[in-house]
């Protein structure tokens, strides 16, 4: 499973990639605006420092709106990935920019069917939202396992994202249910790394290390 950090942020996607963390990038308009900042600059920074696909959304609502951002925005960079709202006239944008060869991540997916509709259309990447179907009392994790099985059955190459993760649960969960890609926020991904027994753990060999004599470079102080 590859792991994506959900964020515009550069200095956490920089922290995260130096460490080996993370395998790609997933922003959206919400994040862009966070960071504040021009969005071109933002974008062109992340795509540098990030080895691999870096998913940036465009704003229009048409399909022709779409296209043409959709194709500035691949000017970008090489690993620049077009993110199109789940939409009828998105649907339209994303088969004409998989047939001029621009990878295309759907986003806003709340159903299996709107999953299968984009891979048809040439989706490399649909992201469901699963922490905004919990908020609604929906179990977000469903239509994950859902979308895997049609995936499966039918040999369909689009991969499945796991997005709106919210707590390490939903990471382990989406695993397990086969995703082939989590985007997790920075907080999550301290939380992944994290566990009260290690530290626990750590503070007590390094104070019983205190009672050996000798270590690998000479007396223990
Ligand atoms: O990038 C889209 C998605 O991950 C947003 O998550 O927490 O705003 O629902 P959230």
């Amino acid at each position: 499973m590859q792991i994506f950090m959900d964020s515009a942020n550069v200095k956490a996607i920089r922290d995260a990639v130096e460490h080996g963390l993370i395998d790609g990038v997933t922003t959206n308009p919400s994040l862009i605006a966070k960071e504040g900042g021009d969005f071109r600059g933002v974008i062109e920074q992340i795509c540098r420092i990030v080895p691999g696909p870096v998913s940036v959304e465009v704003v229009g609502t048409t399909s022709e709106q779409m296209m043409t951002e959709g194709r500035e925005i691949a000017k970008i960079a090489d690993n620049v990935v077009v993110k199109i709202p789940m939409l009828k006239e998105g649907l339209r944008a994303v088969r004409e920019l998989n047939q001029e060869g621009i990878r295309v991540n759907v986003t806003l997916i709340f159903s299996a069917a709107q999953a299968l509709l984009a891979a048809k259309a040439g989706a490399t990447y649909v992201s469901p939202f699963v922490g905004r179907l919990d908020d609604i009392a929906h179990v977000g994790m469903d239509i994950i396992r859902d979308i895997v099985a049609i995936y499966e059955n039918y040999g369909l190459p689009a991969q499945v994202l796991a997005a709106s993760i919210r707590h390490p649960v939903h990471f382990v969960e989406a695993a397990l249910a086969g995703a082939h890609v989590v985007t997790i926020p920075p907080s999550v991904l301290e939380q992944l790394v994290k566990h009260p027994l290690t530290d626990i753990g750590l503070e007590r060999f390094l104070a019983d290390w205190k009672k050996v004599p000798q270590g690998i470079f000479g007396p223990n102080r």
